[in-house]
């Protein structure tokens, strides 16, 4: 079976059942400003999943873009991917665990042909940290009703069994994990689902999500209880070809295909990293992502240029990246029409990162060798013997962490090194010496390593470690700021959302309806707000503008939401970016008689809620393109 059978073949059995197909959500979430991308099909549903009725039911269904950053490193590996696309199904606040769990062993075993006796489950067993949540013996009983034996089905704590939520607080919930015995050997004793064995496939998620998280830490239940289930369409379709690695599968052949005959000098883990990165960009590309050195355009920007430094191992010559990035939009083009039409501004995007690495890359080469200059390099019969013997990098950990000369040189003498601590530490680059290569220069760390020890010399490479460990935790806190968005309804973005819809009107008042919304982006701090006009707007543009969303929150208007047909809604003549239809139905947001847009929210009920607005900046972002930041003062 291909991914494209799987996805029909989803989406048509639910369907059966019941449920509404909805598209994919962008891969940016539109107002939630505390996680960076989509990470599964149930983050844009927050809003839904906390009450708010969705247009198109209660029964929902569909495949969903995700990416998921903490898995980069493990890329490589035969089953982690950044970027995947997740079946999903969701009931709000209506079936429940009984159908939920049917469905489920009904579509693995009678639509996808699984052998029900392979199947073994995880189940949520009670964990300390969420005291007030008790084993959920529901599900054990209806699995057990099934045919699954007692002794298939496991019970495991928060780790394995608990999802939820997606930031810092929102919908989550106990879980149920389904596991596929691929045949494979058991490897230890505790070869079980949940353990990394390697003999059980993890292939779905049924979660149940009755509890609210709040920003207290408390596990509060929601008004209803819903169902947010998940399966990795890589993964499965790996399992049900009976590959033991997602790269085999039609997925990435072209793609694989394609590098390896870009590739003088191939090997797998390097051509899957490529092959994932590359796939993972054209989608974040697609999705409006421009690589920089923040948020989302970093790690876009880490993708592109960690693919290309393993294009360099590879040795593919030159500029490749969007021919590979081709191979992906060919594949995908008919389950997303975007890719096709943005595929210029995928190629341009991929290019000019790719030029500016190289720019990067002589800079960062001269820089570091300005570094080792300064190293005395180990004699090459030492230096090899050293990293053949004593097992590369880490060895060296004991030594660079002792306190004194005394203590070092005993241990190099301990584990017999070739080498006195004097010679070690002369030729080794210090970990933060590494740090600021990559920091600031973008200088890959590998490469880093790489380069050092093309020269006989050392990387602290735990040190380095901690300054990278040092620096995330920097900025996440940083982060930290920022949480509290839409995943628990805050305030005060939702109010800065309404104020953005009468922004985009003032702006067309004043500017005219040439004034289309490009995009917005909302944090705690400031609205963003991007939109077509190719002329600076003058100080009197601004304050006109200013003055009359003002003028709009003192009127206090009502804010209302509406369904009707996109016809009827281009007839009243809504705006903005029209982006989700559900059924044959959109909704609309109506802010008195002054705004109407394309919007799915949430809202404030009163313009009088939303606070004093202010511009604090306007910018250009490239032809006919501006930028507008505003801040609003507390109600
Ligand atoms: N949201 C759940 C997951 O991603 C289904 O596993």
């Amino acid at each position: 079976m291909t991914a494209r059978e799987l996805k029909k073949k989803y989406l048509e059995f639910f369907k059966k059942k019941g449920h509404t197909v909805i598209p994919s959500a962008s891969l940016v979430p539109e107002h939630d400003p505390t996680v960076l991308f989509t990470t599964a099909g149930m983050h844009p549903l927050v809003p839904f999943l906390l009450g708010e009725p969705h247009p198109a039911g209660k029964r929902l269904v569909n495949v969903q873009k995700s990416f998921r950053t903490d898995d980069i490193d493990d890329v490589g590996d035969p089953w982690h991917n950044t970027f995947f696309e997740m079946l999903g199904n969701w009931s709000l606040g209506d079936y429940w665990k009984r159908e939920a769990i049917e469905w489920s062993l009904e579509f693995l075993t009678r639509e996808l042909g699984l052998d029900p006796n392979r199947v073994h489950v995880t189940v949520f067993g009670g964990d300390k940290e969420i005291p007030g949540v008790k084993e959920d013996t529901e599900s054990i009983e209806i699995w057990k009703g099934l045919g699954i034996p007692e002794k298939k089905i496991y019970k495991l704590g928060k780790k394995d069994n608990w999802w939820g939520p997606v930031g810092a607080t929102g919908p989550c919930g106990p879980d149920t994990e389904m596991f596929y015995d691929t045949g494979g050997p058991e490897h230890g004793e505790n070869c079980q689902p949940g353990e990394t064995c390697g003999k059980y496939a993890e292939i779905w998620n049924d979660v149940f999500m009755e509890f609210n998280k709040t920003t207290g830490g408390k596990y509060e239940p929601l008004k209803q209880k819903n169902v947010d289930t998940g399966m990795g369409v890589e993964r499965t379709v790996a399992i049900l070809q009976g590959k033991d690695n997602v790269y085999d599968t039609e997925i990435f052949t072209p793609i694989m295909e394609k590098i390896k005959s870009l590739s003088k000098s191939w090997n797998d883990v390097g051509g899957r990293i490529i092959a994932d990165h590359l796939r993972a960009s054209v989608f974040l590309i697609s999705d409006g992502v421009k690589a920089s050195n923040v948020e989302r355009g970093y790690i876009l920007r880490r993708l592109v240029r960690r693919a290309i430094r393993y294009g360099k191992q590879l040795e593919i010559p030159g500029v490749f990246t969007k021919e590979v990035a081709q191979v992906v939009v060919d594949n995908y083009k008919d389950d997303y029409s975007d890719l096709e039409k943005n595929s210029e501004t995928i190629n341009n995007e991929l290019l000019s990162e790719e030029e500016r690495f190289e720019t990067v890359l002589d800079e960062g080469l001269k820089k570091s060798q300005k570094v080792f200059d300064k190293k005395v390099p180990v004699e090459d019969r030492k230096y090899k013997r050293v990293m053949q013997t004593l097992g590369k990098r880490e060895v060296f950990r004991e030594v660079y962490n002792s306190k004194t000369e005394k203590e070092g040189s005993a241990y190099l003498k301990k584990i017999k090194a070739p080498l006195t601590y004097d010679e070690l530490k002369k030729a080794t680059v210090s970990g933060k010496e590494a740090f600021d290569l990559y920091q600031t220069f973008g200088f890959p760390i590998e490469m880093i390593i790489e380069l050092a020890q093309a020269k006989n010399l050392f990387v602290d490479v735990a040190s380095l470690q901690q300054e990278v460990k040092r620096h995330q935790e920097v900025s996440r806190a940083a982060g930290k700021k920022f949480a509290g968005g839409l995943a628990d309804h805050s305030d005060i973005t939702i109010r800065e959302h309404t104020a953005t819809h009468l922004l985009h009107q003032a702006l067309r008042d004043v500017l005219g309806n040439s004034v289309h919304q490009i995009g917005s982006n909302i944090t705690p701090e400031r609205i963003r707000f991007d939109f077509s006009h190719s002329e600076k707007l003058t100080e009197k543009q601004i304050k006109q503008v200013e003055d009359i969303v003002n003028s709009m929150i003192k009127e206090d208007l009502s804010v209302k939401k509406e369904l009707m047909t996109q016809p009827e809604a281009d007839k009243a003549g809504a705006i903005g970016l029209f982006r989700e239809k559900y059924a044959d139905k959109v909704s609309i947001y109506k802010i008195g008689d002054y705004s109407i847009e394309y919007c799915g929210g949430p809202h404030v009920g009163h313009t009088g809620q939303v606070g004093k607005f202010k511009i604090i900046k306007g910018e250009a972002l490239g032809a006919g393109q501006r930028r507008i930041r505003a801040v609003l003062n507390s109600v």
